[in-house]
């Protein structure tokens, strides 16, 4: 008998990738995906813990699907992820409801443990050092981006992160793996390939670094564009920098979290670079591929961060001019050590510092957008926005977001487009309605 299974996935795209995984495996054990909670048999959360918001989140949605199991006792309402990692037990404590915890490094056991959970809740929590799920074929979606996760875990310890705790110890896909999954993505017909990894530029097989990965991946037939997210500074080599700059596919873009652009604060951060060495690697990333388009990450409100040194984060980011920049209120988190440490911030500067900077990047986003105006960019056409079938979006090299004029293409075709109009989160082709406007904030969303 079949199963149906549903599935939300909360976080970040490592979790849309570990998705793909827990439903290829599943599909494998005879289940189908369903896409409404009420129809399913087995309902399950893919969820994130990386700040408090999300895992809020999560327990509302939990308290939302419980009532399926009012109706139907016999359905499983499972929690896998990082949230389920970090809570382990205590979420079974506290939403009842729930048959099964399962954290990112248990779903090769996925059947069984649904199995198990239909008699008792069940708990499988345990980290690996060696799971790659190498054997496993992930389920991709329809699209033209296909995820592959490189390697999982972190060994950085940042202090404000629990990635490290939650995602276990560093770890790679053998090189093979990595070649097969692009082949296979290029044959199932997706056109870029997006490597994932915490600390992504840190993988190694071997005598396999990232930039022997990106140069043999680049050879791959079939694939237009490789991307990869995130690369840690520190593990930028110089190699890498060359491999980026030399792979064909490799557009030129690259994300790069910064955290913050005070010295005292990333020594506190524990992220192992200076601002000075960081700008120095933006330089050479800069020379050895011109135009690079750079985003990043930023917290505001971490312990101790003063007014200066938040004034060095608003410089920071005006020198380098990020294309954008995702950008988040200081969340302490249980188990990562500057939970430990008093807040200092309270959260009306917390709002305060985020709205100042969030308009500062949306200044420098707008002003480099609007220099593209007039020049004609290469698009990876992903198919029609919200608003209107006439119109199309992808991205273009620099992984910003284009709409323009749907005529003949097809999704996963490579299109040229001229740049007409800019806003801070889009750039729009010539002969887009200005209505167009506002569905480019819908796909941005
Ligand atoms: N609070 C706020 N933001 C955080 N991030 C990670 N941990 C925290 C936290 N405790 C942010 C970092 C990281 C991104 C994925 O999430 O900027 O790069
Ligand atoms: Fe977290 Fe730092 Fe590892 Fe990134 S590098 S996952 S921020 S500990």
């Amino acid at each position: 008998m079949t199963r149906r299974l549903y599935l939300e996935t909360y976080g970040c795209q490592m979790n849309v990738a570990d998705s793909e995984l827990m439903l290829g495996r599943l599909k494998g054990a005879g289940y189908r995906l369903v896409d409404r909670a009420d129809e399913a048999d087995v309902i399950l959360l893919n969820t994130c813990a990386i700040r408090e918001h999300a895992e809020q989140r999560v327990y509302g949605r939990l308290g939302e699907l419980s009532r399926h199991k009012l109706r139907r006792p016999g359905v499983v309402l499972g929690v896998a992820g990082c949230m389920a990692q970090h809570l382990r037990g205590k979420l079974l404590e506290r939403v009842p409801q729930v048959d099964l915890v399962v954290g990112p490094d248990g779903y090769r056991n996925l059947p069984e443990l649904i199995e198990a959970a239909c008699e008792e809740p069940t708990l499988a929590v345990r980290l690996s050092r060696v799971e790659t799920y190498e054997d496993l074929i992930p389920a991709r979606a329809d699209g033209v981006r296909a995820w592959v996760s490189i390697m999982r875990g972190c060994d950085k310890f940042c202090s404000f992160c629990i990635v490290p705790f939650v995602r276990g110890r560093e770890r790679s896909l053998p090189i093979g793996e990595v070649i097969r999954q692009v082949e296979h993505a290029a044959a199932e017909g997706f056109r870029e390939v997006v490597f994932l990894g915490q600390t992504v530029n840190a993988y190694r097989d071997g005598d396999v670094d990232f930039a022997e990965l990106l140069e043999r991946a680049d050879r791959v037939e079939g694939i237009a564009r490789i991307r990869f997210t995130s690369p840690h500074p520190s593990d930028m080599t110089d190699r890498a920098i060359e491999a980026i700059a030399s792979c064909r596919k490799v557009p030129p873009q690259v994300h790069l979290p910064l955290q913050s652009g005070s010295d005292a604060v990333l020594e506190r951060m524990r992220r192992t670079y200076t601002m000075e060495e960081y700008e120095v690697l933006v330089e050479k990333l800069r020379r050895a591929v011109p135009g690079i388009a750079l985003s990043t990450d930023l917290i505001v409100g971490f312990p101790g961060e003063t007014e200066e040194d938040f004034s060095a984060t608003l410089r920071a980011v005006e020198r380098i001019g990020y294309e954008s920049a995702f950008i988040f209120k200081y969340s302490p988190r249980p188990g990562a050590r500057s939970a430990e440490w008093p807040e200092t911030v309270p959260d009306r500067e917390k709002t305060r510092r985020i709205t100042i900077l969030i308009d500062r990047q949306k200044a420098i986003s707008l002003r480099k957008n609007q220099a593209d105006v007039g020049s004609t960019v290469e698009v990876l056409a992903e198919g029609p926005t919200k608003r209107s079938d006439m119109e199309w979006f992808g991205k273009s090299m620099h992984f910003k977001t284009v709409v323009f004029p749907h005529r003949e293409e097809r999704v996963g075709d490579l299109v040229s487009v001229r740049v007409a109009a800019a806003t801070p989160h889009a750039l729009l082709g010539e002969g887009v309605r200005s209505a167009a406007f506002a569905a480019l904030e819908d796909v941005h969303a």
